[in-house]
């Protein structure tokens, strides 16, 4: 696996521990987007087409693989935030009904619940600290909840979900499970099937390490057969583009209505391709470096607001104005984001135990000046 550091050429330039904002594309992923522009701009749309007619089953086929679900269960979505809103508004819920959250969530799989609010829906956020977060989610799934929308790894605490419990408290009480998965997939090893979610979101742009504008949806079989909004893909006969026929297409494209950003979701589906026989190793790799982040980071008497013990790729420690300390940080060539009281470090499977070491000096240099 260490190979791939090859791929990453940033490591030249940076000590890049930015995983949980935007991850560096690898050049193996960067190519197979290329090679696709590179194409329609020497062939147009027989290109287009040649992909379109071809590719297109093998990409769903490479991301269903990766999370163990089936072809016909995965879109390509432009970002976490569109693939939320199509489950959540095609749930047809209304009034009386729950839908649960929390309020320490990243707000792209919470804002659309207040759009369900104005037709009586009620939304209940759930306020905890990190340690007791899954212990009061699975307390509030009771009669009444029809959907829990959360995510499987938090962007700002960095703990980690158990989905398959929470999964299980919706299926006693009739509740679907949207999980949002853009802080775990590409990190963490999925399988939809085993963790039981109803729902997976995820835009590529984090850890799958693609361009911006992939992402993928999975939505279990059988489940939302009507999206809420519809475009020309979005009928089984689009390729008649007949404006006055339509029957709605029962397949994933369902959800992808229009034109998808194909060279990016080319990219993801490379990426997802290359590490599917890796996926055991990436995530032991990833955890190992966090676990590493939050020994160092305690070693220097810092305060680790993640869990040690429900970390994914994320490690959170407390400083002082955490802007000014990534500035500093940043001086240096070394990038983390700042978020909620800390700084956040997500280190991805190919950085070292040397440049956590780095971003930790440095953290603990500059927090006293920051004060
Ligand atoms: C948990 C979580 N969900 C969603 C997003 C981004 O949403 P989108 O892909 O719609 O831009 C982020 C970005 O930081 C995130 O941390």
């Amino acid at each position: 696996m260490y190979h791939l550091r090859d791929e990453f050429p940033i490591v030249r330039e940076y000590v890049y521990l930015n995983h949980a904002a935007i991850s560096p594309t690898p050049t193996f992923a960067l190519f197979e987007a290329f090679r696709y522009l590179y194409e329609v701009s020497q062939h147009g749309s027989l290109h287009v087409n040649k992909v379109e007619e071809g590719d297109f089953a093998n990409l769903r086929k490479k991301m269903a693989t990766f999370i163990n679900a089936e072809p016909g269960e995965v879109s390509f979505v432009p970002n976490t935030s569109f693939g939320a809103n199509m489950v959540i508004h095609g749930l047809n819920l209304g009034k009386g009904d729950v839908v649960l959250s929390d309020g320490l969530e990243f707000p792209s799989t919470v804002y659309p619940l207040y759009k369900l609010a104005q037709r009586g829906v009620n939304v209940k956020l759930v306020r905890a600290s990190p340690e007791e977060l899954e212990d009061r989610l699975v307390e509030e799934i009771g009669e009444g909840v029809k959907l829990v929308s959360v995510s499987h790894v938090s962007f700002n605490t960095g703990v980690t979900l158990n989905a398959k419990r929470i999964a299980e408290a919706c299926r006693k009480v009739g509740a679907l499970l949207l999980l949002d998965v853009i802080q775990s997939a590409g990190a963490l090893k999925l399988d939809v099937k085993e963790m039981g979610a109803d729902f997976v979101v995820a835009g590529g742009y984090k850890w799958m390490m693609s361009p911006q504008g992939s992402g993928f949806l999975y939505v279990r079989k059988g489940l939302v057969p009507d999206p809420p909004l519809y475009g020309w893909k979005s009928s089984s006969t689009y390729m008649e583009f007949n404006a006055e026929k339509f029957s709605i297409e029962e397949g994933p494209r369902r959800f992808e209505i229009g034109t998808i950003d194909v060279a990016a979701n080319l990219a993801m589906a490379s990426v997802a391709e290359r590490l599917t026989p890796l996926r055991d190793e990436v995530e032991r790799r990833v955890r190992e470096l966090s676990g590493h982040a939050i020994d160092v980071a305690e070693d220097y008497g810092l305060e680790v607001i993640t869990p040690k013990d429900r970390r994914a790729g994320i490690v959170v420690v407390k400083v002082d104005q955490p802007r000014k300390v990534a500035e500093e940080l940043l001086a240096r060539r070394i990038v983390v984001s700042p978020r909620g009281e800390g700084i956040r470090i997500s280190t991805h499977f190919y950085n070292t135990e040397d440049e956590v070491d780095k971003a930790l000096v440095a953290i603990s240099q500059v927090r006293g000046r920051a004060r």
